[in-house]
């Protein structure tokens, strides 16, 4: 964690969930957070003041006006005398975990009714919240529109999970682990190498009509392109994510800003990168393209008994490139491939390299069936650039994201570092 331990206060709201808060606590001490508890009256009824008081170090506050209780404004507050005002004005970070749907109702309406509420309220730093609860209350209307409305004025929301619930339902609703928060936390507090910077993502697949119920397609999942734009998101980046057809969340802006364009085809693809990469910095172009489109698709659909020899042949015509496009229009651009291959993955990979004029190339082999490329979690890919290269073990997309990126930003660097001394020289 780059900023010198941030402060954080920890609200723990009454949940079967709040056992988990102990875990976290250790954990965020572990990654050299401050941190001070406050807990709602509910949530004494799921875990013991004790517990957490032990883990972390420090008295757990719970009541507002309890004038003798640890109001020492340790971290730089104004020393008010005004407990709540004193921890929000100590804290670098509110986080709330687990957060309740009262709770979450409470902070979308502003009551401010104890000690957490009045905190979560006075605060002027990020607000974090984990929800937890029954999967029917996490999907009852009132709780997404106070979610909606949360997420409109910058609280983060940080999960639901999905899957058995201590109530024996099954569904979303659980709170995320200790560790998905930490990470999360790391990425809020992390170094930001790409503040100020403008990148565009294209990720999944396109789908290219024969006719209103028939297309052209292929397997990516989008995961790939959409793990790019969130670890791009996550170094400071301001990202717009152009996404073909495909069934994935938004990823959660937590250090920079990201939007996200949805698209079906080729050419609608083309044209949201056009309009998008005129203030961009940085094109990564995850997508997988279709190379070929329908000369002509039908505007009905195509009857099996139109074609009585038992086959068609279909014409096909090149859709347009949209990364060699993109260096055309903006010779600035920094400008990141993926390379698919089935065979010669390197020799290809360089090949494209060279032939598209990108600074980057990303190879990734697909169709091996060993779960890697397409579709699956996993990935493993080589990098290349002129005059170099490096190789990224296998790791889950999103991981494998993190440190792809860390790479292109070096890469990044380097050369907007020779076009300054080349201007100047
Ligand atoms: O989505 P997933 O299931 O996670 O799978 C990830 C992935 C395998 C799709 C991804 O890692 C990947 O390799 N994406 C690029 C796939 C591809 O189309 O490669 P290509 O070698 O055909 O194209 C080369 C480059 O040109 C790519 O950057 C592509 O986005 C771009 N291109 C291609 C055609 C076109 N008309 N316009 C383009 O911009």
């Amino acid at each position: 964690m780059s900023a010198a331990r941030p402060n954080v206060l920890l609200g723990v709201c009454g949940s079967i969930a709040a056992y988990k808060s102990a875990v976290l606590v250790r954990e965020l001490r572990r990654a050299e957070c401050e941190v001070r508890v406050v807990m709602s009256a509910a949530a004494r009824a799921f875990i013991t003041e004790l517990t957490l008081h032990g883990l972390a170090g420090r008295p757990v506050e719970s009541d507002a006006f309890d004038a003798g209780g640890d109001n020492d404004n340790a971290g730089g507050g104004s020393g008010s005398g005004m407990k709540h005002i004193d921890l929000a004005q100590w804290a670098d970070l509110v986080l709330v975990a687990p957060a309740s749907a009262n709770l979450l109702a409470k902070l979308a309406h502003g009551l401010a009714d104890d000690l957490l509420s009045m905190t979560c309220l006075a605060a002027s730093a990020p607000v974090a919240v984990a929800p937890a609860m029954n999967r029917g209350m996490w999907e009852n209307p009132a709780t997404r529109a106070n979610v909606a409305c949360l997420r409109e004025r910058g609280v983060l929301i940080w999960g639901p999970a999905a899957g058995d619930q201590a109530c024996g339902d099954s569904g979303a609703g659980r709170m995320i682990e200790a560790d998905d928060i930490v990470a999360r936390l790391r990425r809020l507090f992390g170094d930001r190498p790409l503040q100020g910077c403008t990148v565009v993502v294209t990720a999944g697949p396109t789908r290219e009509a024969l006719d209103p119920v028939r297309c052209l397609t292929n397997h990516s999942s989008g995961r790939m392109g959409f793990a790019m734009a969130q670890a791009a998101c996550d170094l400071g980046a301001d990202v717009t994510l152009i996404a073909g057809p495909v069934a994935l969340a938004t990823p959660t802006a937590v250090a920079g800003a990201l939007r996200r364009m949805d698209v079906i085809s080729a050419a609608d693809m083309a044209a949201a990168a056009r309009a998008q990469l005129t203030r961009a910095d940085v094109f990564i172009a995850c997508a997988a393209v279709s190379d070929y489109r329908p000369a002509a698709p039908a505007r009905r659909k195509i009857k099996k008994s139109a074609y009585s020899s038992g086959g068609f042949a279909l014409e096909l015509v090149e859709t347009e490139d949209i990364l060699t496009s993109a260096g055309r229009r903006h010779p600035h651009l920094f400008r990141v491939g993926f390379a698919a291959e089935t065979e010669a993955v390197e020799a290809n990979a360089k090949a494209k390299l060279l032939k598209k004029n990108l600074d980057v190339v990303v190879a990734n082999r697909v169709g091996a069936g060993d779960g890697y490329g397409f579709d699956g979690d996993d990935n493993q890919v080589d990098v290349y650039w002129r005059g170099g290269g490096a190789h990224l073990d296998p790791a889950p997309k999103t991981e494998l994201a993190e440190r792809l990126m860390r790479c292109i930003v070096a890469r990044y660097r380097e050369t907007a570092h020779a076009r300054e001394q080349s201007d100047t020289a």
